[in-house]
């Protein structure tokens, strides 16, 4: 059914917005896709029809910017502004584990005007495990959202797209299994809305079954490159652990998955955004965000292969990993002309390279057949596993779970407390006291920080750094903060740290 509304909106881009919208990396492919689809109607020489909106704006397609997606207010009114003189509007809100405020908000607004909205919602959790924690200066959760959802989805005035599909394989990285499904969803139900309104193709079960097993043969393709993938992620294992970095020099809509790929490491692995950087040739040009060029908001923001060639390759050395991403149909004397500069400095040169034929170029993958979006899947897979591989190797992982996450917004506060409870054992009070006394670098909390509220929280992590691990340090061996900074300035790897002050 929404691929029908896709196909009703296509047909009349004058009156009509389709408006995907997300926090991080649910924001990023909101773009991604958007992008795709439109560049898609502009070579069919059709107006423009999608518009992306980002928790944070622009930035935060390129660096991690949390604590916006706690207001469901600023929401609604970017929602309200790209969406201002249009007549008809299908938003699709993007929350993986049904839990952003910032789409709740949003969500509920297209809610109170049916006439104009019809709301769509993608995530990957149980409507019943919704987040139902209140939200400042509302009235509703997100659960009592998708419950209102629920209930026009009988009529088809509001859609729920939310699968379960599985939990992701380091625990809350919704940025893979789940950042893949949206990808996969969403342009499934493009694709079809599509082939419906411009080549008269009828949208059937058979017909979307027929899109998704396509998804399905590029996912087995790549992975059947598992000795490709290994290397590349034990040589970009190796750079970290080295304290050097990796690079993603990307050609096309591919490089995008690169930059995407890059900018997740801050918050999800605590990595500085020099660890894993992505490059992508043409610059802004090619990335044609809603924003224009950001490079002047500072060396994170330079994602050019200009940028990487006068800033990055002088500073290369052997021990850096580099990773050329582009497909046959890209200019691929450039790519050559780019691995001869980077062979100057490093061997540890890797390509993920797509091709329809039997091309000999240098590849970690080949001959995923047909479309740019397979492609697109297909790097992101191997770049998720380059990048969550690499972090796993320098010690980012303990017992399955991102120790090292950042605490800055309440869902990422309330998450680092139960991941101290679970993995210390320790009630909840004590955890979130450790928690305050790192984030507020203080081995007694005063009444006044205590008293503050989880914002007041957030806030004070924008600063600080491996707030969970130092946290847990002090709850498991009972040390001081100071004690733990210093161990585990010695041994980053918790588990080696413990041990080195079980032995002391
Ligand atoms: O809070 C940050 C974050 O967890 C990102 O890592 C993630 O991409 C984003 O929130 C969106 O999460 P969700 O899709 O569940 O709203």
């Amino acid at each position: 059914m929404s691929d029908q509304m896709v196909k009703t909106m296509m047909e009349d881009p004058d009156d009509s917005l389709i408006v995907l919208s997300g926090c991080g990396t649910s924001g990023r492919l909101a773009f991604l896709i958007a992008s795709g689809f439109n560049r898609e109607l502009r070579q069919l020489n059709q107006m423009s029809v999608c518009s992306y909106i980002i928790a944070g704006g622009d930035r935060a397609l390129l660096s991690s910017q949390e604590a916006p997606e706690d207001d469901p207010r600023l929401g609604v009114l970017s929602l309200k502004k790209v969406c201002e003189g249009k007549k008809r509007v299908l938003f699709i809100g993007i929350s993986c584990g049904l839990s952003a405020p910032f789409v709740a908000g949003q969500l509920d607004f297209c809610l109170q005007d049916p006439e104009v909205y019809t709301p769509v919602l993608v995530g990957f959790n149980p409507a019943h495990q919704a987040r139902d924690e209140p939200m400042p200066g509302c009235t509703f959760t997100f659960f009592s959202v998708v419950q209102r959802m629920q209930e026009l989805a009988k009529s088809h005035m509001a859609f729920l797209i939310n699968p379960t599909v599985g939990p992701e394989a380091i625990s809350g990285s919704s940025r893979m299994k789940g950042g893949s499904a949206t990808k996969l969803l969403l342009e499934v139900v493009f694709s079809a809305g599509h082939a419906a309104a411009f080549s008269h193709t009828p949208i059937t079960y058979e017909g979307i079954l027929q899109y998704m097993r396509a998804y399905e043969t590029a996912v087995n393709i790549t992975y059947a490159h598992r000795e490709g993938i290994t290397a590349l992620v034990e040589s970009a294992g190796q750079s970290l652990q080295r304290g050097r970095c990796v690079c993603y020099l990307g050609w096309g809509s591919l490089a995008l998955l690169g930059l995407i790929d890059a900018s997740e490491c801050n918050p999800t692995f605590g990595a500085d955004f020099g660890d894993i950087r992505g490059f992508i040739s043409g610059g802004y040009r090619q990335l044609n965000n809603n924003e224009g060029p950001l490079a002047s908001l500072g060396p994170e923001f330079y994602i050019a292969h200009e940028d990487f060639l006068l800033l990055v390759l002088p500073n290369l050395s052997d021990q850096d990993t580099v990773v050329l991403i582009y497909t046959h149909s890209d200019d691929v004397s450039e790519v050559v002309k780019m691995a001869c500069l980077v062979r100057e400095k490093t061997s540890i040169l890797h390509a993920v390279c797509h091709q329809t034929d039997g091309d000999t170029a240098a590849s970690v993958l080949n001959s995923i057949p047909s479309f740019s979006q397979q492609w697109e899947l297909s790097t992101k897979l191997v770049l998720n596993a380059v990048s969550t591989g690499a972090h796993v190797l320098k010690g980012k992982i303990y017992q399955n779970h991102m120790i090292d996450v950042q605490v800055t917004n309440s869902k990422l506060y309330h998450r680092a407390t139960r991941l101290l409870q679970k993995l210390s054992g320790c009630p909840e009070s004590r955890c979130e006291e450790a928690l305050l006394k790192v984030l507020y670098q203080m081995d007694e909390l005063s009444a006044d920080i205590t008293s503050s509220d989880i914002t007041t929280h957030t806030r004070t992590a924008r600063n600080r750094s491996r707030v969970v691990p130092l946290a847990l340090v002090c709850l498991l061996t009972g040390c001081s903060l100071v004690e733990a900074e210093s161990y585990l300035e010695l041994q980053p790897i918790i588990r080696e740290a413990i041990a080195l002050i079980d032995k002391a």
